[in-house]
């Protein structure tokens, strides 16, 4: 196949230029060329999907449901989707009108953020925070503006939000909230969503909330953002990481109904649909009693790993970011090693070869951190603190 006509390439899609594949997807690609390299970079569950969610996905495809289906998903899967947030988070969505199933909670955010944009609008964003966002404002000509969490906990306060507000003007047409967070582990109590939400009540602002990691908080509760203001907020959800399907590709989008109608076009304009087999399993997980306890299964191995992982971190100097959710460790390098994140994760792997996540590529605040995903066995975790004990002890300052 020749290569393009290079007159072609010129005059593309120009919110596309500069944009760069996921800084992690090209550290992870260096550091899976080390030998022997141990990897708790990517967020992604270890688990094995349990059996009798894989059984609804088989029985879907036997039972030949294999014809499009409805855009926003099969009506009993949008049921379970409306049941699940209601049980969960105590959020009253109407199925019929106000939830689409997307691709995973990536299409979900894409389509919210297709629906709302104009070219030159604002998303303000708490950082340091995951990275996709950024690219899905600019595709669409937006512009993400951080603001810098980390004089706060990774908790965004409402000075913070009322000073960006003013700073940025008519511009700002969103924020884009995501607790508990990637990449900091930090989630939002009631009272502090609460706070936020009387800020953006006063405001024609939309809030995309991104709860994928609700189901695993190990503190409290989760307190939803669209149980404080569901007339302003896109909720975004899904099983990804509560039932360990990254690969199976199923979000929940919910909001209100005139702007969910919209949300639903984008949807529909970019997939069509979910697909169904992974949709009857997403039922499954999200409906049954049987569902409700592989999370908290999940969940109990993640409440030992955090702990592990933070008390043998603590122990080497790391300050650690309150870790009350999600399955990530984000820590500060202790003073005297290489503080230059990116430089102190490629020698980490180069040296000891263990692959931990630098901060700085989640955006402002995140420089001088790491981030661990401990979604990995017990084993690679001890592993994981040996690696790291013997880098630490290795280069002690001078
Ligand atoms: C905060 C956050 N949102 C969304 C996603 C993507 O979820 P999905 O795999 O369901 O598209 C991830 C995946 O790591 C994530 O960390």
């Amino acid at each position: 196949m020749p290569n393009t006509k290079p007159s072609l390439l010129k005059d593309l899609n120009h919110n596309y230029d500069g944009l760069q594949p996921n800084p992690i997807r090209i550290f992870d690609a260096e550091a899976s060329k080390i030998d022997g390299v141990l990897k708790l970079s990517l967020g992604e569950p270890d688990f094995n999907v349990p059996e009798h969610i894989k059984q609804a996905a088989i029985n879907a495809i036997t039972t030949n449901q294999s014809h499009y289906g409805p855009s926003n998903g099969w009506p009993v899967v949008r049921q379970a989707a409306a049941d699940f947030l209601k049980d969960r988070y105590n959020l009253d969505y109407n199925p019929d009108t106000e939830i689409a199933l997307t691709v995973g909670a990536t299409e979900g955010l894409h389509s919210f953020l297709d629906t709302i944009l104009n070219p030159g609008d604002k998303v303000l964003m708490p950082s340091p925070t995951f990275s996709l966002y950024d690219q899905l404002i600019r595709i669409n000509g937006a512009e993400p503006v951080y603001i810098n969490t980390e004089s706060s906990g990774f908790v965004l306060t409402p000075e913070q939000l009322q000073h960006a507000i003013d700073e940025n003007g008519a511009a700002v047409k969103a924020i884009l909230l995501n607790f508990p967070s990637n990449p900091t582990g930090v989630t939002y109590n009631a009272a502090q969503v609460k706070a936020i939400a009387d800020v953006v009540r006063k405001t024609d602002l939309i809030v995309i909330s991104d709860e994928i990691y609700s189901e695993l908080t190990y503190d409290a509760p989760h307190a939803s953002f669209a149980g404080e203001l569901p007339e302003q907020t896109l909720l975004i959800n899904g099983v990804s990481k509560s039932h360990a399907m990254t690969g199976w590709r199923i979000g929940i989008a919910a909001g209100p109904a005139d702007l969910m109608k919209r949300v639903s076009l984008a949807h529909a304009f970019n997939v069509t649909s979910a697909s169904n087999p992974e949709l009857y399993a997403a039922a499954e997980a999200l409906s049954t009693e049987a569902g409700r306890q592989d999370t908290l299964k999940m969940k109990a191995e993640y409440i030992k790993r955090r702990d592990f992982v933070v008390e043998a971190m603590t122990k080497l100097g790391f300050k650690i970011a309150n870790p009350s959710g999600a399955f990530y460790v984000f820590a500060k390098i202790p003073a005297g090693y290489i503080q230059d994140d990116n430089e102190f994760c490629y020698d980490l792997v180069r040296k000891n070869k263990l692959a931990l996540i630098a901060g700085s590529g989640f955006g402002p605040g995140g420089e001088h951190y790491i981030r661990l995903s401990y979604a990995a066995s017990m084993d690679d975790l001890k592993e994981a603190m040996k690696r790291l004990t013997a880098y630490i002890n290795e280069n002690k300052p001078a």
